[in-house]
């Protein structure tokens, strides 16, 4: 069984938290965050977006890849590529960069976000979970950024009713407009509360919005 502590943390989502492999550097470990159905599903779900993402467009550069599971000190743990920049750095997800009390270069960020969902538009590519903190932008050598997807349950993650998006090509796109749309509005607005807070208006997280 694989001990894993605080020591390793990266992040923690809604469901689920993140954990570096303490044995194998370009790995990480993703456990459920509680005992809660959704927390303990969403690496099963996680797995078969991923599958679903390979079936049907092959090797994809766009996301962190899933190589099964294992058995963790906080449960059954599964394990993907660990997003680094070239520098051997974790990268930062889009939300970090936003988010955090440095100016950080909001033209740029904005250009990389709509140059990614141009791309997974040109290629449609089964991916619609567009938030913040799912986008890792890795920095390369050159100091340019690529972004990467690190939550793939989306699919298998549904809460529409009857979540034809999940299986019409066609309502498919429609929601990664969508999502694309959200994600560049949602980059403005967090950048804005962050950095021009108006007086007596809580920061608000993510799943606010
Ligand atoms: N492959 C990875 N490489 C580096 N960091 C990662 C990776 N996967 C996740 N993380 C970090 O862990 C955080 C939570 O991961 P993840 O999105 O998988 O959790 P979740 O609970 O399923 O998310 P959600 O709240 O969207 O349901 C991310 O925001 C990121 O900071
Ligand atoms: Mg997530």
């Amino acid at each position: 069984m694989i001990v894993l502590d605080d020591t390793l943390l990266i992040g923690r989502g809604q469901v689920r938290s993140c954990y570096r492999h303490p044995q194998d550097e370009p790995l990480v470990i993703k456990v459920p965050a509680g005992s809660q159905k959704a927390q303990i599903q969403a690496n099963h779900k996680e797995m078969k977006g991923y599958r679903f993402l390979l079936r049907r467009h092959g090797w994809l550069d766009c996301i962190s890849h899933c190589h099964g599971f294992v058995a963790t000190s906080h449960g059954e743990g599964l394990v993907c590529d660990c997003i680094r920049d070239s520098d051997g750095t974790i990268s930062q997800t889009i939300w970090d960069i936003v988010h955090s009390r440095n100016k950080c270069d909001l033209d740029n960020i904005l250009a990389i976000a709509a140059q990614f969902c141009a791309y997974l538009a040109e290629k449609d590519i089964w991916l619609f979970d567009f938030n913040l903190k799912n986008i890792a932008l890795s920095r390369q050598s050159d100091n340019t950024c690529r972004a990467i997807i690190l939550d793939l349950k989306g699919r298998y993650d549904n809460n529409e009713f009857i979540p034809f998006s999940s299986y019409i090509g066609y309502l498919a796109r429609k929601k990664r407009e969508r999502r694309a749309r959200q994600l560049i509005e949602r980059i403005n607005y967090f950048y804005a509360a962050r950095h021009n807070p108006q007086p007596h208006c809580p920061l608000p997280s993510p799943a606010d919005f």
